[in-house]
């Protein structure tokens, strides 16, 4: 192996930049040459490549975002687009690929793997989901939750401020991970999140009983993924029945993407990184190599897309206890 690309494809997450940077240092310090594909899987169809150096990588760690851009591209998802991007990696002379993103990005990969055997892939887990199934963890799922966490920590003093009942909603289209760790850490009445199904009628009852003691401001986290609709609905359910709430809702969306990443963020995402350029040259292929109890763990693509990470029920039962 001579030449090595890494890119970033998806919703971009915090510590995507530490990985990048670890990528390249890596290569460059085993002897590699190391390119950047920039906007993911429509830079590689369109040959759009840098080259990169130790100095192209320099005071990144501390950024959020991604220094190669990021895209969700459709024509990848087309045989002709594939084969467009195998043609442009041949050209540029690349040996093996590290892609950085999701279940997307897997998905895209393996299939691009079966039709182009040749290019080795291997995958780090960038999304600020952690619903990736082989790693406890994924890279930026850290920075958003203590986003969350502290967003609505000020939430919460306005809330008390007022005797609201306020609902927050968190990102995680298929995944309650943002809304389950940010409710627990603020102590929140109630999380509704997408693996556990939501009853509006148990929730107003928590509420209750939480006003019945005394309680005059309250918040409910909700995964924006939730069987009973985003925040706004179920504000819209509650109110119906309790008018006499004063119900206020905020979706905190993208700010929880971006922002400087954690220190765990940069750690991890730094030693993945190295790890990813190990496997390569180990000679791995289509695999996602994760972070289990510490431990580096590859996964097949096929596994980490097919698997949801499932959420702990411990965790589910402590908002109830606690809340
Ligand atoms: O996959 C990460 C994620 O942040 C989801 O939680 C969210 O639903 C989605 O991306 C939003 O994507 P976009 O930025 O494309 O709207």
């Amino acid at each position: 192996m001579k030449k090595l690309a890494v890119f970033t494809s998806g919703g971009d997450a915090p510590g995507m930049n530490a990985a990048i940077r670890a990528v390249v240092r890596t290569g460059l310090h085993k002897g590699l040459e190391m390119v950047g594909i920039m906007r993911g899987y429509a830079g590689m169809i369109e040959g759009d490549f840098v080259d990169m150096n130790s100095r192209s990588v320099s005071n990144i760690i501390q950024r959020g975002g991604t220094i190669l851009h990021s895209a969700r591209s459709e024509e990848f998802r087309t045989v002709k687009g594939r084969q467009e991007a195998y043609e442009q990696l041949k050209k540029a002379g690349i040996d093996g690929v590290v892609a950085i993103g999701g279940d997307g990005t897997f998905t895209g990969a393996n299939i691009f793997m079966t039709e182009n055997p040749g290019i080795p892939f291997v995958g780090l887990p960038g999304t600020i989901d952690n619903d990736l199934f082989g790693t406890d963890y994924t890279i930026g799922y850290d920075t958003a939750i203590n986003t969350a966490m502290l967003a609505i920590d000020n939430i919460k003093d306005t809330a008390s401020a007022h005797d609201r009942l306020f609902f927050i909603e968190v990102m995680g289209r298929d995944a309650g991970f943002i809304a389950l760790r940010s409710g627990i850490a603020t102590g929140a009445e109630a999380v509704l999140v997408p693996e556990s199904k939501t009853d509006i009628n148990k929730l107003i009852q928590t509420l209750e009983d939480s006003y019945g003691k005394k309680k005059r401001s309250s918040i409910v986290v909700v995964a924006e993924g939730d069987d009973a609709g985003g925040a706004f609905e179920i504000a819209d359910k509650v109110k119906e029945q309790c008018p006499h709430y004063d119900i206020r809702v905020t979706v905190l969306g993208h700010v929880q993407r971006g922002g400087r990443p954690t220190c765990l963020e940069r750690v991890t995402a730094s030693r993945l990184g190295v790890e990813a350029v190990k496997a390569l040259l180990d000679g791995k292929s289509g695999v996602m190599i994760g972070q289990i109890h510490r431990d580096i763990v590859y996964t097949p693509f096929e596994k980490a897309i097919k698997h949801h990470q499932s959420i702990n029920p411990v965790l589910l039962e402590l908002v109830d206890i606690l809340g």
